[in-house]
């Protein structure tokens, strides 16, 4: 429910500064990401704990990237960024949004009884982990490709 809201927040953030989400062109590598996270959120509850646990902790970090290139990309169109929807979306999951979804979930991980159930966990973590380094690699390449 929190997610929806904010992806119109940033919907809306987005299409303010000219920016149709609606419009984009579909990033393979984005679809291929999602479907390897569905595939371990559909695995079992433990992979999906591990997955949503390591993607929680790189969202922290995915927004310092995104507070950089929204910043950026608002200077390029001679927008102010300081006061913007924008800038108060980043700021709101840097100022401990993210931070908590991450400490949240580290609860259940701690509280996890067994060694297989926490192996499990490790497995759909580091899974993930993977294929965000895929995902990344993809986006960083296409990047430099743009330069
Ligand atoms: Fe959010
Ligand atoms: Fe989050």
């Amino acid at each position: 429910m929190e997610e929806k809201n904010h992806a119109a927040i940033y919907k809306k953030s987005l299409m303010k500064i000219g920016t149709d989400v609606e419009k984009r062109q579909i990033f393979a590598a984005t679809e291929g990401f999602f479907n390897q996270i569905e595939a371990l959120i559909n695995y079992c509850p433990a992979t999906t704990l591990g997955a949503m646990y390591a993607t929680e902790t790189a969202a922290i970090f995915e927004h310092e990237v995104f507070w950089g290139i929204s910043c950026e990309l608002m200077q390029r169109r001679e927008l102010k960024w300081e006061g913007s929807t924008l800038k108060a979306f980043h700021d709101l999951h840097l100022n401990g949004v993210e931070q908590h979804h991450k400490d949240g979930l580290g609860y259940f991980v701690d509280a996890h009884s067994t060694e297989i159930e926490k192996e499990k966990v490790f497995t759909g973590a580091m899974r993930a982990i993977g294929a965000m380094e895929e995902w990344w690699q993809a986006l960083l390449t296409t990047a430099k490709g743009m330069i």
